[in-house]
């Protein structure tokens, strides 16, 4: 996080300290798990309706990342959840461009299900 944060000046904090005070609480994400089978789905498969891509793509079959791409596997749900949401919400993340552009169209229920999923896959 101090990596990230450190290149914040106060007006970015104080930006994004507004708008997350603004917004409303979602409970759906944050606190119901979501399905593991759908979060597999997402994770294996994306969603095609909506062409995102599967993120096994990039973050490898077992979620273990690579040089290239950072591993989810074992990851906690709500620190994935927020990533996801930096990514779709905000351009706190120079490096995440790509990631911008496949968290757009995730919905709460696809970002439940799959952090859960990758919450539940060896961390080795
Ligand atoms: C085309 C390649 C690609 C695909 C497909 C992809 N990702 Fe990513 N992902 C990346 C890259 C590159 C980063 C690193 C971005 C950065 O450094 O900020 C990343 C970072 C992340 C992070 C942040 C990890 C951390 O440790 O902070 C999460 C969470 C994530 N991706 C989830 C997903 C999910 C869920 C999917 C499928 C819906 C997905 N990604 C599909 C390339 C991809």
């Amino acid at each position: 996080m101090w990596g990230l944060s450190r290149h914040l000046t106060d007006e970015q904090i104080e930006g994004l300290a507004t708008y997350y005070a603004q917004q409303q609480p979602s409970p759906n994400v944050l606190a119901a798990p979501g399905s593991i089978a759908d979060g597999r789905s997402v994770f294996e498969s994306g969603v095609p309706d909506k062409n995102i891509p599967a993120c096994a793509t990039c973050h490898g079959a077992l979620g273990k990342g690579n040089e290239q791409f950072p591993r989810l596997a074992g990851q906690h749900a709500d620190y994935l959840v927020k990533q996801l949401l930096v990514f779709q919400r905000t351009d706190e993340r120079p490096e995440g461009a790509i990631m911008k552009v496949i968290a757009h169209d995730l919905t709460q229920a696809n970002i439940a299900a799959v952090t859960s999923y990758l919450q539940g896959l060896p961390d080795n």
